[in-house]
C-alpha cells in the first residue's frame, strides 16, 4: 500500500455486497488510510451486508435515496461532523434500470420506469453534485468520480435505456465539473469500466456472452472490480490534481479495438 489517501475523508455511495465496485473501493481506500461514511439507499440496507464492510472499515453508514434532496442534505452534513470537516473524495456507484429489470425492450420502453432510472442513474449525480456544491462541503483538489460504461458512445443493444443514463451521466460531469472546479477547484470524472459481474452488471441480458466477448476482444482482458478500484484511488488522490471533465475508459483496451485475433478465429473459415 502506498498511503495515497492518508487523512482524507469521503463518502461513498453503491456498496450493496462484496461484488460492488464501491464495495472494493471502500476496502481499498481503507487500505490507503483514507476515512470516509458508507452510503445506500435505505431499501439496500436490508441485504445487512454493508454493516459486514462498516466494520471492516471503521465507518459509519448513513442510508440516503440518492434520488431525495432531503436525504443527500442529511447525508453530506452529518458525514462533515462524523468525519470532522469538508469531503475530498466522493464515489457516486448508484445504477438501476426497471426496464432491464423488468426485460422491456428498448423499442416499447415503459416510461414511468425510463424515469425512475433516469432518476436514480443519472440525475442522482447532479443531485449529489448539488448538495456538495452548494454546502461548500469539498475541499481544494477534492475529487469527485461516477462509474459508467461504453454504450453511452456506442451501440450495446441489451444495455437499454442504462445507455441513455450513461450520456447523461457523463455529460453532467463536464457541465457541473466546470463550476465545480472553476468555483472550488474540485474535479469530477466519470470512470468509463469493463463489464463485471456484479448484482447491476449481471441483470443486463446476455450479461455472461457479452463478458467474454469484451474479455476476448480487449488486449489486456476485463478490467476487474479490484482493478477498477484501484484506478478510483489514483483519481482521489493528490497524483492527478489536475485531471478533470475527463471520461476516462478503464476497460483493457476495449474502446480502441476495432477487432481482435481470438475474435476473428471464430469467423476464419475454409480459407485457411
Ligand atoms: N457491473 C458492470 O458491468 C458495470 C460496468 C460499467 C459501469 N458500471 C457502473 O458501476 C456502478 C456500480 O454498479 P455495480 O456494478 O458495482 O453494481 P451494484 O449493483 O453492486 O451497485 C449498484 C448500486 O446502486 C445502488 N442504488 C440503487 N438505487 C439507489 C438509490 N435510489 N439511491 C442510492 N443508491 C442506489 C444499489 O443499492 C447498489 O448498491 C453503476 O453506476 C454501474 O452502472 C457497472
Amino acid at each position: 500500500m502506498y498511503n495515497l489517501l492518508k487523512g482524507k475523508k469521503g463518502i461513498i455511495f453503491g456498496a450493496l455486497n462484496e461484488d460492488s465496485i464501491a464495495w472494493k473501493v471502500a476496502e481499498r481506500a481503507h487500505e490507503e488510510g483514507a476515512s470516509f461514511v458508507l452510503t445506500n439507499a435505505p431499501i439496500a440496507m436490508r441485504m445487512g451486508a454493508i454493516n459486514e464492510l462498516a466494520e471492516k472499515t471503521g465507518s459509519k453508514i448513513i442510508p440516503a435515496d440518492a434520488t431525495s434532496m432531503e436525504d443527500l442534505e442529511k447525508l453530506v452534513t452529518e458525514s462533515m461532523e462524523i468525519l470532522g470537516g469538508k469531503i475530498d473524495f466522493v464515489l457516486h456507484s448508484i445504477g438501476m434500470s426497471i426496464n432491464v429489470r423488468k426485460g422491456k425492450h428498448y423499442t416499447d420502453s415503459n416510461y414511468d420506469f425510463t424515469h425512475k432510472g433516469f432518476d436514480v442513474s443519472a440525475l442522482s449525480f447532479h443531485r449529489v453534485m448539488n448538495v456538495l456544491y452548494n454546502k461548500k462541503a469539498m475541499n481544494e483538489w477534492g475529487s469527485v468520480v461516477a462509474l459508467t460504461y461504453m454504450a453511452a458512445q456506442r451501440v450495446f443493444p441489451d444495455y437499454n435505456d442504462m445507455a441513455d443514463n450513461k450520456a447523461y451521466l457523463e455529460s453532467i460531469a463536464r457541465s457541473f465539473g466546470y463550476f465545480f472546479g472553476r468555483d472550488h477547484k474540485v474535479r469530477v470524472n466519470t470512470i468509463s469500466q469493463s463489464p463485471t459481474p456484479t448484482t447491476a452488471g449481471s441483470g443486463v441480458k446476455g450479461f455472461e456472452g457479452f463478458l467474454s466477448y469484451a474479455d476476448k476482444m480487449s488486449p489486456l482482458g476485463n478490467a476487474t472490480a479490484l482493478d477498477c478500484a484501484d484506478y478510483t484511488i489514483t483519481l482521489f488522490s493528490d497524483l492527478t490534481r489536475k485531471v478533470t471533465l475527463q471520461n476516462l475508459f478503464h476497460d483493457g483496451g476495449f474502446s480502441n479495438m476495432g477487432v481482435s485475433d481470438v475474435i476473428m478465429e471464430n469467423f476464419m473459415g475454409e480459407e485457411e
